[in-house]
């Protein structure tokens, strides 16, 4: 049955602008967030606290989380890599922290550096460290379909990282089609696999839109149980370390879905229009939403 309710984790500010190549201003990323808070979005990735030469679009993050004006009842919420990605974020203000672990080890080397056993090992300490300041932490497991560099990926694998977030502590762990190869079938087995060990409210999907399957995907899901989804406005999204994987499904796309399925998500569609149009607009590149596109024309 599908649930009645969706949580939207929306990571346009983060995933979806870490891979645009131009510069984009503070005050472009804290007005977006500020406008998707507006809109009714209560959860919000707004940025992330990893190496600024690694993944330059993100270096200004401490000045996006200190501008942006908090709305009550909204997340805004980090990526954090390790301890020091932890501190950063913590003294920034952000309100929530991520961390990031993935099923394939060569995606985990090119992505972060090290291997899955020894990111899980960097996590400890800010775990730790999130625990003392009572901050929470949620986790994401990458490539949980298909890898760039090794190709598909075991379930099984990703049950098992996955299982090492929550016991670490995470509250929840968001499942990730980095480059969006999964279809319903691929992605019902693998949450098939997690539920065994993970209760089926503390599991997220994270699909990316590359081959065009991202909503039948999450549609399969929600007919699973699951009710958090992962979502960029305007189609936003990628990865550096995940050559050609394009955007997360659209945020404008999951809330015409989610309205005509009658389940509840707390966002209007008039207003995250207008989000997005902002951003496409400064980013002066077209919306990857088929719903913002349809009803532009009109
Ligand atoms: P490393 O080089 O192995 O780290 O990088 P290190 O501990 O050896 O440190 C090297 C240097 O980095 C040092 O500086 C550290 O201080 C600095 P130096 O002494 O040489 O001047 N450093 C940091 N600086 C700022 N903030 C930090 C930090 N940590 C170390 N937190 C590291 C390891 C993880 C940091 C690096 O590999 C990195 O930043 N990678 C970027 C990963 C990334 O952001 N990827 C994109 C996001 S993940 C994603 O998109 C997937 C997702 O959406 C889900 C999905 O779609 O599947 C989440
Ligand atoms: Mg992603």
């Amino acid at each position: 049955a599908l649930p009645t309710h969706v949580r939207i984790v929306e990571v346009g500010p983060r995933d979806g602008l870490q891979n645009e190549p131009l510069s984009i201003s503070t005050d472009v990323k804290v007005t977006l967030i500020e406008k998707l808070a507006a809109a009714g979005v209560s959860y919000i990735e707004a940025g992330s606290f990893v190496n600024p030469q690694w993944v330059p679009q993100m270096a200004g993050s401490d000045e996006v989380f200190q501008k942006v004006s908090r709305q009550p009842g909204v997340t805004y919420a980090a990526l954090t890599p390790n301890l020091k990605g932890f501190e950063r974020a913590l003294s920034a203000g952000a309100t929530e922290v991520a961390i990031f672990a993935a099923a394939s080890e060569t995606f985990s080397q090119k992505n972060i550096n090290c291997t899955i056993d020894e990111s899980l090992g960097r996590f400890e300490p800010a775990m730790a460290a999130a625990r003392d300041a009572n901050i929470r932490v949620r986790g994401y497991v990458s490539c949980v379909v298909g890898c760039p560099y090794e190709g598909d990926v075991p379930p099984d694998k990703v049950r098992h990282v996955a299982a090492q977030l929550m016991q670490m502590g995470c509250y929840e762990v968001s499942l990730g089609d980095t480059t969006g190869v999964g279809t319903p079938a691929d992605i019902q087995r693998v949450i098939d696999a997690c539920s065994a060990e993970i209760p089926i409210e503390q599991l997220a999907v994270h699909l990316h839109d590359t081959y065009g399957q991202a909503l039948a995907n999450i549609y399969a899901a929600l007919e699973m149980g699951i009710s958090v989804v992962d979502s960029a406005i305007a189609g936003l999204g990628g990865c550096p370390y995940a050559k050609g994987a394009s955007g997360n499904v659209a945020t404008e796309d999951l809330v015409y879905m989610l309205n005509g399925l009658g389940i509840e998500h707390g966002v209007d569609l008039g207003e995250l229009l207008e989000a997005g149009s902002y951003i496409t607009t400064k980013l002066a590149r077209d919306t990857g939403s088929k719903v913002a596109a349809a009803l532009a024309d009109r």
